[in-house]
């Protein structure tokens, strides 16, 4: 399989990027829904306590993951309609914006951040409240619609697959 896309199919790096992400965001969630529903338990410590380290890492494959959409868009696979279209970039705006917004609020609280080791804010004293505060509004929320948005996403994967007036989309990204 080649490593950039086709029209017929997603390559291989868009497809690791993809599956990747997938399954990273699946942990990333599970530690966001066992913080509601089972606070202060061993499981949420367990899932939680990557939290800021792997929303960092995702951000990171977020910017990867757009900067290869954007070199692929004129070969890849055509979208299906408008709609699909709009929620793949909604998708990507999600995906960049849940994590810089708590991003920004880490860095405002002036409190140190090293995810896996590497010294990304040192720290400081005073606190930066129009940092914190966007995060603060809309990190949880946006984050709860990113899963929303997910959830959608898989259903029409699994609508498109299923009703014989549409096209089935999974072989563009699984199989050969
Ligand atoms: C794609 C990446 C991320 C996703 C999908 C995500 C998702 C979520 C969700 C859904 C919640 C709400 C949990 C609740 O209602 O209690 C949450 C909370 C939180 N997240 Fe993230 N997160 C990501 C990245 C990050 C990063 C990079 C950091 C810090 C550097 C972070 C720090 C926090 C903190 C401190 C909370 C609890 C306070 C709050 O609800 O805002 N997250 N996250
Ligand atoms: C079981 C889980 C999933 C399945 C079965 C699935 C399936 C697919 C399929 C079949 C496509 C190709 C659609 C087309 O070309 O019209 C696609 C594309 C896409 N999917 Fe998923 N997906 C899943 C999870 C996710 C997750 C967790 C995200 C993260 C936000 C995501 C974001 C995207 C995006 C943005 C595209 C457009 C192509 C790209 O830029 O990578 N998917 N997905």
């Amino acid at each position: 399989m080649s490593l950039k896309d086709n029209s017929q199919r997603y390559g291989s790096i868009s497809r690791l990027l993809h599956w990747g992400m997938a399954l990273l965001l699946l942990w990333q969630f599970l530690s966001a829904i066992f913080r509601v529903v089972a606070e202060d338990t061993a499981i949420e410590q367990f899932f939680w306590s990557v939290h800021k380290p792997l929303g960092f890492l995702l951000l990171i494959l977020a910017a990867i993951r757009l900067i290869w959409a954007l070199a692929n868009s004129a070969r890849r696979p055509a979208s299906l309609n408008k709609l699909a279209t709009l929620g793949h970039l909604g998708l990507y705006a999600l995906l960049i914006v849940v994590p810089a917004l708590a991003l920004l609020r880490q860095y405002g609280s002036g409190r140190a951040f090293d995810p896996f080791g590497i010294p990304l804010f040192a720290g400081f004293e005073e606190k930066i409240g129009w940092m914190i505060e966007p995060g603060n509004l809309l990190h949880g929320w946006l984050g709860w619609l990113l899963l929303a948005m997910i959830v959608g996403h898989i259903v029409m994967v699994k609508v498109h697959r299923r009703s014989p007036s549409h096209e089935d989309v999974l072989p563009r990204m699984l199989g050969n």
